[in-house]
């Protein structure tokens, strides 16, 4: 049985996936605040999480003004653009709580000065989001999807970005059908205390199947990284798309 790195919750589609990643990303947020009277939470776009972003907007007992709300990644677009992370972060989660949009950082991805972005964006997580023992910013939850090529945040297959372990904010340039953008990088991405991995549908199989195996190469399939993940990882799935597979700490089907 191949498995994958972490808690496999599966779940009856993304609906329920939904469900679970905001009761878990409300429930890392609660204990955080609790415990160092603040919280980091850090976005990925893509579609899956949108569900989860508009619930975790009706959650209670969130202080959301505690909670620095930043991204794993942004795609060089205006926030107004349906590619921007931001924009749908915004329309389903920010417009929602206000208190959460006021302590947001948006990763000014579309800017020309792209390298500036991203060291102002380091900037932002000096300022935002507490380091570990290592240094190294450690937000809170970590919100992660899998793209059906093996990608992840804006680690794409054949790129140098995920060898980057020198900066916190990397540019990514146009290619192979995707736009620029800027995304965090494998250091900051591994040392998330929380990391809730979102992937539904036969479309992710393939990508899960290679990041489950024990021996594989990140430059083919980099959300492969999520496998030295230091802090709890929950690959929240549905059958479709884990198929046979399990998780190292077990697999709980949710359905
Ligand atoms: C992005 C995301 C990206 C996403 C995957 C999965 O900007 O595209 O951050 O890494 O998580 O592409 O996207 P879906 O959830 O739409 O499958």
């Amino acid at each position: 049985m191949i498995s994958l790195p972490g808690e496999v919750l599966t779940t009856t589609g993304a609906a329920q996936a939904a469900t679970v990643a905001s009761s878990k990303i409300a429930e890392a947020l609660r204990s955080a605040i609790l415990l160092r009277g603040a919280a980091s939470i850090a976005l990925s776009g893509g579609n899956t999480p949108r569900g989860a972003y508009a619930q975790l907007a009706r959650e209670s007992g969130i202080e959301w003004a505690k909670v620095n709300v930043l991204w794993v990644d942004e795609r060089s677009a205006p926030p107004t653009d349906d590619r921007s992370n931001y924009r749908w972060a915004k329309a389903t989660l920010l417009d929602a709580v206000p208190a959460a949009a006021s302590r947001a950082v948006r990763m000014e991805a579309e800017r020309p000065d792209a390298q500036q972005a991203a060291l102002e964006y380091e900037q932002a997580l000096r300022a935002r989001v507490p380091p570990d023992a290592k240094g190294v910013p450690a937000f809170d939850v970590m919100v992660l999807g899998v793209g059906d090529d093996g990608h992840t945040a804006s680690l794409f297959p054949g790129e140098p970005t995920v060898d980057l372990q020198d900066r916190w904010v990397a540019t990514v340039e146009a290619r192979g059908g995707h736009e620029a953008r800027l995304t965090l990088t494998v250091p900051v991405i591994q040392h998330a205390r929380q990391v809730l991995v979102l992937a539904v549908g036969v479309q992710k199989r393939d990508a899960l199947r290679r990041v489950s195996e024990e021996r594989g190469d990140v430059h083919a399939t980099p959300a492969r990284i999520i496998r030295g993940c230091l802090g709890k990882v929950f690959w929240i799935v549905d059958a479709d798309a884990v198929g046979v597979l399990a998780g190292a700490s077990g697999s709980t089907p949710l359905a």
